[in-house]
C-alpha cells in the first residue's frame, strides 16, 4: 500500500524555503525567523525577480517562498510607474511561476483612507499612488492559491525606514517637521515575520490577511516615541501632508486589522519599537 506523503508546508516542516528581497528589511527579518528551515535567501543582486526565474539557485522545487523583494519607493513610482510595475507586478507574477506555496506581501496603500475605522479585508481597495496601484496588481497575479499579506509603515534595525531616519535627523537637529495627518500602525519587522510563520505553521487559508502591529498613531506621534525611547532632544513640529508636499498621494488612514478567525496578533507599535531599539544597540555594539 503506497503511503499519503505529508505536505511539508500543512505538517509544519518545511525542507526548502526561498526568501527574495532577502537583502531588504522584512527579508532580513524572514531570515531570522525561518532560520531553522533550509533556506534559499536572494537579494536583489542574486535574482533580480523582474526577470524569469532562470538562476540555478532556483533549481528544484520550494515548499515555500515568502516574497519581500518590491519596489518601496513610494514617491520615485510616481516617477517611474512602469519601473515600479516591473518589479512589483511583472516579478510577482515570475515568483508565482516557481509553482510553489506563496506568501506575497503587500501594503495599506491599496486603500484611499476615506475610512475612520481600521480597514479589513474585505473592505473595498482603491489606491491612490502608482505604487499602491502596482501592489494590488501584484496581489492579483500572485494567484489565488497565495497568501497575501497586507502590512503597514514597516520598520527595523536595517535599510531606510521612519525610526532610522528619526533617529538620524534627531541626532543632527534640534527640530524636525512630521506629518500629523496619516494614521497608521507602525509595524515592526521581526514581529511581522513571526507573525507570518504563525499563520502558515497553524495552516489558516490562502487569502488576503491584514497583519499589523497594534495600536495606531501619526507620523508625529511616532517620531515623538522615537526620541522618547531613544532619549534625544528634539521637538516634533507636527505639519500636515500638504505642507510637507510629496510626489505621491498618501491615505489618511491607514490602520489593519484583520477580521479573519484564528489570524496572528500582533503586539503594540510601541513595543515593537522598543525591540527595534534594543536590535539597533545590539547592531551597533557589534
Ligand atoms: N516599507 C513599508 O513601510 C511597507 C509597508 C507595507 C508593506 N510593505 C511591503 O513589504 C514588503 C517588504 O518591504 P520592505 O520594507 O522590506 O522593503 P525594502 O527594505 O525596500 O526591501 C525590498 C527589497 O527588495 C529588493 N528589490 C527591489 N527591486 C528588486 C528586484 N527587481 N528584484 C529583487 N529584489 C528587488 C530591494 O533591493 P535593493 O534595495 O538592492 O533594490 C530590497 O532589498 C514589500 O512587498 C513592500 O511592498 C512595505
Amino acid at each position: 500500500m503506497e503511503l499519503e506523503q505529508p505536505d511539508p508546508v500543512r505538517a509544519g516542516r518545511r525542507h526548502r524555503v526561498l526568501i527574495t528581497g532577502a537583502g531588504g528589511q522584512l527579508g532580513r527579518a524572514l531570515r531570522q525567523e525561518f532560520a531553522a528551515d533550509d533556506l534559499v535567501a536572494l537579494s536583489h543582486k542574486e535574482w533580480d525577480v523582474a526577470n524569469p526565474p532562470s538562476n540555478s539557485l532556483l533549481q528544484g522545487s520550494f515548499d515555500l517562498v515568502l516574497h519581500a523583494a518590491a519596489w518601496t519607493d513610494v514617491d520615485g513610482a510616481e516617477a517611474d510607474p512602469q519601473g515600479a510595475a516591473a518589479v512589483n507586478i511583472t516579478g510577482t507574477a515570475n515568483v508565482a511561476s516557481l509553482g510553489a506555496p506563496l506568501v506575497a506581501f503587500s501594503t495599506d496603500y491599496v486603500f484611499d483612507g476615506r475610512k475612520r475605522e481600521p480597514y479589513v479585508e474585505s473592505d473595498g481597495v482603491n489606491p491612490l499612488s502608482a505604487y499602491g496601484r502596482t501592489k494590488l496588481h501584484g496581489e492579483a497575479v500572485a494567484g489565488p492559491d497565495a497568501w497575501i499579506v497586507r502590512s503597514s509603515w514597516l520598520f527595523g534595525p536595517t535599510g531606510d525606514n521612519f525610526v532610522r531616519t528619526m533617529l538620524r535627523l534627531g541626532a543632527e537637529r534640534d527640530e524636525v517637521a512630521v506629518v500629523d495627518d496619516q494614521r497608521g500602525s507602525p509595524t515592526y519587522v521581526g514581529h511581522l515575520a513571526h507573525a507570518v510563520r504563525e499563520l502558515i505553521d497553524a495552516d489558516r487559508p490562502r487569502g488576503v490577511w491584514h497583519l499589523a502591529a497594534d495600536g495606531d498613531c501619526t507620523w508625529a506621534d511616532l517620531a515623538e516615541a522615537v526620541f522618547s525611547e531613544a532619549g534625544v532632544n528634539c521637538r516634533v513640529r507636527r505639519v500636515s501632508t500638504d505642507e510637507l508636499g510629496r510626489p505621491a498621494p498618501r491615505p489618511a488612514y491607514a490602520v489593519l486589522r484583520s477580521e479573519r478567525a484564528g489570524a496572528p496578533r500582533l503586539p503594540h507599535w510601541r513595543e515593537g519599537l522598543r525591540a527595534c531599539m534594543a536590535a539597533l544597540g545590539t547592531k551597533e555594539a557589534k
